[in-house]
């Protein structure tokens, strides 16, 4: 009848590059592309598509090495009952190398999720485009990437990246949401063999592209998992705050967390003096849902905190300034870094809540030289264009440019509200006076004392929210310990808020 067939296509399958190799993986502890993909997936929901591809190239030999598959599994199958399409790289087939035909398998799965509007999750071990099939490889690769690019802001799209991710295998996960790295694996364009050759650099593979490198000082991950099994942990987290596609709302949990639930610890959570740094992290986790946040690029451009978090069972993107790092300053990372998740949760309808506590941008020519206005300028595009509910609570120090840029009420913040304690001011008072009374503070006979009074005279008078409020850019001073019911009453008064610009084809964001 044929079943015979099937079933020894079926083994030979299973076994990818072969037995050997698979030993070689096991050894190393390592999951194969399978077993990947059922950690993925709910037990028993994975269903594969595409087993028989193989590849075409007869260069090099290649027709008597073909392998069911050809290097990449590709299916779908439900994550906590939500659907989802993944691919998963196979590196016991040719080094999990990317072949036409193992392009096309990827673009079919991409096409039908984009159809479905679904997550794309792509697990990522590979050593690149399969030398053998020259340009046919990299047609292949274009092909992903530009599937990528149409899926940007329709549906999520995430990487695992497993092991290797070397050359043009880069490129895709340089394009999705976001990527999850773990400790064996690591991610360059060209290895540390062709740096050696071009510069002459002696550099191991982990401190070229290891997971360390990549979330703490490129930023080109934004999340570090110990092992295997901790990168499906946190991608089964991340996808939780996240709905399907961008035409759809994130799903609501139900935290049993009282909306109306005051913490007095907020009222006492700010150091007495204003220069004195505070953890920002702990104080965000008094006023979400059960504590509970999922830092986002935890590592890298500290002076700042994006994550996820849940406001009574709903999704909330938090960007706040980080004061134990450089003060909370915005520079070149922070602002690329905060710009991006910004746009992130715009696209799929995530409100924004950011948490001021900013002196100001980074000065210097280390970052006037590298770009700080065009970086700074992404931040502030990015929450200007952002429709979602945007809301605001300044917690101390609101200074300068970096007021206008932390989504202030100018470039559309649809709730904004102060602490007692904020600063809004075009700078901080030592600042200020060393300019506005600088004669003053000189020709005085005693400078010192002088300068004392005259900071104490502006703080009073600027250094407060008062102004802004009596203006209405800020609409409510609001005590600490309130924070979280008023912005949940905030957002539930704003959740319908659906806004249209103006017709074009994109924006002009300074990249
Ligand atoms: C074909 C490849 C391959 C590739 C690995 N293999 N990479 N085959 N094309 N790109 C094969 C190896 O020949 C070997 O086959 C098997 O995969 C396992 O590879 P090893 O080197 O034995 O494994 P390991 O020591 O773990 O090293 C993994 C690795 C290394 C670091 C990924 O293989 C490597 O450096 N590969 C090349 C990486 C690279 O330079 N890629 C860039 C390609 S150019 P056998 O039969 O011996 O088991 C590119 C540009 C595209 O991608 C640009 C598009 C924008």
């Amino acid at each position: 009848m044929g079943f015979e067939e099937l079933e020894k296509y079926k083994k030979e399958h299973s076994l990818g590059g072969g037995i050997e190799k698979q030993k070689q993986r096991k050894q190393k502890g390592k999951l194969n592309a399978l077993e990947r993909m059922n950690s993925l997936f709910d037990s028993t929901s994975f269903v594969e598509i595409d087993p028989f591809v193989t590849h075409e190239c007869f260069d090099f030999e290649m027709d008597s090495k073909k392998f069911l598959g050809d290097g990449v599994i590709t299916g779908y199958g439900l994550i906590n009952s939500r659907l989802a399409y993944a691919f998963s790289h196979d590196f016991t087939v040719f080094g999990g190398s990317l072949s036409l035909s193992f392009a096309h398998k990827v673009c079919k799965i991409m096409d039908l999720a984009l159809k479905q509007g679904v997550p794309i999750i792509g697990i990522n071990d590979s050593g690149g485009a399969r030398i053998q099939e020259g340009v046919a490889s990299l047609a292949g690769y274009a092909d992903i990437f530009h599937r990528n690019v149409k899926a940007s802001g329709v549906v999520p799209q995430i990487s695992l990246i497993m092991g290797p991710c070397a050359g043009g295998a880069v490129y895709s996960p340089a394009i999705t949401d976001f990527i999850i790295m773990n400790r064996s694996s690591f991610m360059f364009v060209t290895g540390p063999e062709v740096v050696k050759e071009v510069t002459n650099e002696n550099v191991s593979f982990d401190d070229l592209g290891g997971a360390q490198i990549h979330n703490e000082k490129s930023g080109v991950a934004h999340f570090l998992a110990e092992d295997e099994q901790g990168c499906f942990i946190i991608l089964h987290k991340l996808l939780s705050y996240i709905p399907s596609n961008n035409l759809e709302n994130p799903p609501r949990i139900d935290t049993k967390d009282n909306p109306l639930r005051e913490n007095e610890e907020l009222n006492y959570i700010l150091p007495s003096s204003p220069t004195k740094p505070y953890n920002m992290e702990s104080l965000l986790k008094k006023f979400i849902d059960n504590d509970d946040f999922l830092e986002v690029q935890k590592y890298w451009a500290r002076n700042i905190i994006i994550g996820f978090a849940r406001l009574d069972g709903n999704s909330v993107g938090i960007v706040a300034n980080n004061p134990e790092v450089l003060a909370g300053v915005l520079d070149i990372d922070s602002c690329d870094k905060a710009a991006r998740f910004v746009r992130f949760c715009d696209c799929f309808n995530i409100p924004l809540i950011a948490l001021v506590d900013v002196p100001g941008f980074l000065p210097g020519t280390n970052q006037e030289w590298g770009g700080i206005i065009r970086h700074g300028a992404k931040l502030l595009y990015a929450f200007s264009e952002a429709t979602v509910p945007k809301l605001t609570v300044i917690i101390r120090k609101a200074y300068g440019g970096a007021y206008d840029v932390m989504n202030s009420k100018h470039i559309g913040a649809d709730y904004n509200f102060a602490w007692p304690t904020a600063e809004i001011a075009v700078m901080g008072p030592e600042g200020a006076c060393n300019v506005i009374f600088k004669t003053e503070i000189a020709t005085s006979i005693e400078p010192n004392e002088k300068k004392i009074e005259l900071v104490e005279q502006y703080r009073k008078k600027f250094s407060n929210p008062y102004i802004a409020a009596s203006k209405g850019y800020i609409d409510d001073v609001i005590e600490p310990k309130e924070t979280r019911r008023r912005l949940i009453s905030a957002l539930k008064s704003i959740y319908r808020k659906r806004e249209e610009g103006p017709k074009r084809k994109h924006g002009n964001i300074p990249v």
